[in-house]
């Protein structure tokens, strides 16, 4: 008997990305094409629902185990953490964690404590860590790129995707930080509990991926 699985998408750009990709192989993703007011999204050509999440619930939802199954920018997953297998890089959401100054900065040189703001002050503290470098992180929400506009920072460590936001504010990356891309994630409990369905389908998910042309 097949149970239904569960995934939680992460809504947006990856959102997409992720339907292009089930398409690919061949599942009806209409009901998330044209969601109306539903939360879970059966699809109707094999056994799979589908909730739509910001990216840190798509994680929690997957940890608790109430999906089985989730997708995720790797930039999440390097912030937030948590008990799951990463199982398949999924090749999309493209893009990377760099230490960004303002043009011309000297970020290394001299020696008092230099501040970084950031969106992800976990990832931020990590790769300083490496270094054996001691910061100051500030956490900022939205629109890093303003503090060492405003003099609250000597860099940001932030996302960047074709580096267009960090030209247009007068910064430039100096380091990369880390790689990112979407994951497929598992929870480690229905990875045993439904290890065949499981691995139907990444072996799925893998087929699309080498389809694409
Ligand atoms: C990210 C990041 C930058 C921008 C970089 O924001 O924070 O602002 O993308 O992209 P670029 O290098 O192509 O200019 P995103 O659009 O993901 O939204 P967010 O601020 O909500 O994270």
């Amino acid at each position: 008997m097949s149970e239904r699985l569960r995934i939680a998408l992460t809504k947006g750009r990856l959102q997409d990305r992720s339907v292009e990709l089930f398409e690919r192989f061949g599942l009806d993703c209409a009901p998330i094409r044209d969601p109306g007011r539903r939360l879970v999204h059966a699809i109707p050509n094999y056994p799979l629902d589908a909730v739509l999440a910001k990216a840190p619930d798509v994680i929690t939802y997957v940890e608790h185990g109430v999906c089985d199954l989730g997708i995720v920018g790797k930039d999440t997953i390097l912030e937030k953490g948590g008990a799951f297998y990463e199982v398949l890089d999924l090749g999309f959401g493209v893009c990377r964690f760099a230490l960004a100054v303002k043009e011309g900065g000297d970020f290394y040189g001299g020696y008092e404590t230099r501040r970084v703001a950031s969106k992800y002050p976990e990832v931020t503290r990590a790769f300083f860590e490496t270094k054996g470098m001691d910061v100051d992180i500030i956490k900022i929400e939205g629109s890093v790129e303003l503090a060492p506009i405003l003099g609250l920072a000597d860099a940001i460590v932030d996302i960047v995707e074709t580096g267009a936001t960090l030209k247009a504010n007068g910064l430039q990356p100096i380091e990369t930080v880390a790689r990112v891309s979407a994951r497929l994630i598992v929870n480690t409990a229905s990875m045993k509990l439904y290890k065949g369905q499981i691995e139907d389908f990444i072996a799925r998910c893998e087929a699309g991926l080498e389809d694409r042309t």
